[in-house]
């Protein structure tokens, strides 16, 4: 079984004619640590809008752990989306109001599989995620706290937390440290990549900051992977 596999897809926005996506043919595996970079534009968050199903593709197809994404509607997108994704977004997109604690248990609110999972570990869901805080150093002061409390290394740690909450299978994380300094981002990494190990978690990290790509085994360009400007199917570093 392959993590995520493009057939003969093509994506462009009505309202950018200057933009578009091709891939004829890519296969990522499961299993290793991917890491796609490119500069600013080139695509990134789009590639993985349309890997979790946020964006639908003009033509062709996206295959996940099997799933043809593409081919499911709306609600069983959003399902399939919350059941085996955890999404690190670049500016974290936590709920400033709620709490650190209800934050993380937001992704099992939504899917009784990852609540299942969450709660094979614990009593309640309120348990699990203060155990996930211990385990990424959050604070017991924080745990009540809303969101907009925090600095953004506390939000970042929550962000990791609320993504493995569960067990997905997938962890998504866009750029998730482009507003770091050079401590902040290596501490943020140590803890993704060591959560990842532990869970058993894949991961697909997006950036334009190619001094990260010594902690992945599997590096892409994407500008490569897009046969918009390029005829090869796929280049790995
Ligand atoms: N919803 C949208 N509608 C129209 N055009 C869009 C939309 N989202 C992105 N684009 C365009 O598609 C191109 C790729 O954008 P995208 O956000 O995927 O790039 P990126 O590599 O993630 O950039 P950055 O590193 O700055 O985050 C850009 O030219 C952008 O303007
Ligand atoms: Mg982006």
């Amino acid at each position: 079984m392959s993590l995520v596999r493009f057939d003969n897809f093509l994506l462009n926005y009505p309202s950018d004619t200057s933009f578009s996506l091709q891939i004829k043919n890519l296969i990522l595996e499961k299993n290793k640590k991917i890491f796609i970079e490119g500069p600013s534009g080139c695509g990134k968050t789009t590639f993985l809008n349309v890997i979790t199903g946020l964006t639908k593709p003009v033509t062709g197809n996206i295959y996940v752990l099997d799933t043809n994404i593409t081919a499911l509607n709306q609600v069983a997108c959003d399902r399939f989306r919350v059941d085996h994704f955890g999404i690190i977004f670049q500016l974290f997109n936590l709920i400033p109001y709620l709490t650190v604690i209800e934050n993380i248990i937001l992704p099992c609110t939504f899917s009784t599989q990852r609540r299942k999972k969450a709660l094979a570990n614990n009593k309640t869901l309120e348990e699990e995620a203060r155990r996930l805080c211990t385990e990424l150093d959050i604070t017991d002061s924080l745990l009540n706290k809303p969101i907009s409390q925090l600095s953004i290394g506390q939000q970042q740690r929550v962000s990791i937390a609320r993504a493995i909450i569960g067990q997905p299978d997938i962890i998504i994380a866009d750029e998730p440290t482009s507003a770091l300094d050079d401590d902040r981002k290596n501490q943020f990494m140590s803890l993704l990549l060591k959560e990842c190990n532990t869970y058993n978690l894949d991961l697909i990290f997006v950036s334009h900051d190619t001094s990260l790509q010594s902690h992945f085994n599997q590096i892409y360009h994407l500008e490569n992977l897009n046969n918009t400007h390029s005829n090869n199917d796929h280049v790995i570093t």
